[in-house]
């Protein structure tokens, strides 16, 4: 079993605000860092983090793009079917945080939306049935990799972020694994509460793992027999970026390693709890010893 994650890479520039700014406000930030990040590449890091083995593909520029490489490479990720673009920059992003740790983002998509379905058809005839594609929405030709990956029997993990009015166009009876917030979550189905739209998501994809976070009420895992609840770990939030990123990949990682539901639950909110108490994106993901370390302290 291979997992491979076709995926954004952003360089993140990280401003810290007194608050988000509004329409037509100017403002001043009081500390700046940049920080590498992207859905994509948070996940290929938070899985490779966690212990399990992955190919991360995308594109980043040539100019500016090393520092992203860099940085999975160091964390043992495999990059054989990552493309190198010339004059294209790199995805980046603008990301405000205000004094709560709240954040709000703007992605320009650049080399992230540069993916040609040559690269794709070439980097999937490397993995096959039982192999695991983990996907996000900040590339392009997501339809074409979904129906590829379907084909030859790849397990899908979407986890359909940013969202977008784009994402119900997708062939989504192909996902085994959907990972969402309750906002994902609302267009894919209905529902006033997160129980209603829970249900709702898992009589829509009867077939389907489905992971739904909710902030800070906690998180949800429902299949066709088994419905399993974790509440948060309180802690101070410094940061909420990436924390999203680093339960997917936390949660798949204990799913694959064949922990329970309720388990992997667990393993995946101690690991965004350590994220959102750290700045930045890749750079908050914590390592599995002291996602190990943070819940004996809780125990002991
Ligand atoms: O999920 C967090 C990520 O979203 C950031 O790293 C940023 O690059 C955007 O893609």
């Amino acid at each position: 079993m291979k997992v491979i994650n076709f995926g954004s890479l952003n360089i993140d520039y990280t401003y810290k605000v007194d608050h988000i700014l509004i329409g037509g406000e100017t403002l001043s930030a009081f500390d700046r860092n940049v920080y590498c990040g992207g859905k994509g590449l948070n996940q290929s890091l938070a899985l490779a983090r966690a212990g399990i083995a992955v190919w991360h593909a995308g594109s980043i520029g040539r100019q500016d793009g090393q520092v992203l490489s860099d940085v999975l490479s160091a964390s043992g990720v495999n990059l054989e079917y990552l493309k190198i673009i010339d004059n294209i920059p790199s995805g980046h992003t603008i990301i405000q945080v205000d004094q709560s740790g709240q954040n709000c983002i703007l992605v320009y998509g650049g080399a992230n939306k540069m993916i040609t379905r040559e690269q794709i058809y070439q980097t999937l005839s490397n993995f096959s049935k039982n192999d695991y594609l983990v996907l996000q929405n900040e590339i392009n030709e997501i339809p074409y990799i979904m129906e590829l990956a379907y084909k030859k029997g790849i397990k899908i993990i979407l986890n359909p972020s940013p969202i977008d009015e784009k994402i119900r166009s997708l062939p989504l009876e192909y996902v085994d694994f959907f990972l969402v917030n309750e906002i994902e979550a609302a267009p894919l189905a209905e529902g006033n509460t997160d129980l209603e739209l829970l249900d709702n998501l898992q009589i829509k994809y009867p077939n389907s793992h489905i992971v739904m976070t909710v902030g800070s009420r906690g998180a949800y895992y429902a299949n066709q027999d088994t419905r399993e609840y974790h509440d948060i770990f309180d802690v101070d939030v410094v940061d909420t970026t990436a924390a999203g990123d680093t339960f997917t990949g936390f949660f798949m990682a204990a799913f694959l390693e064949e922990k329970t539901p309720l388990e992997c639950l667990r393993f995946a909110s101690a690991a965004s709890a350590l994220a959102v108490s750290r700045a930045g994106a890749s750079a908050s993901i914590p390592l599995r010893k002291q996602v190990i370390n943070f819940l004996a302290k809780l125990s002991s």
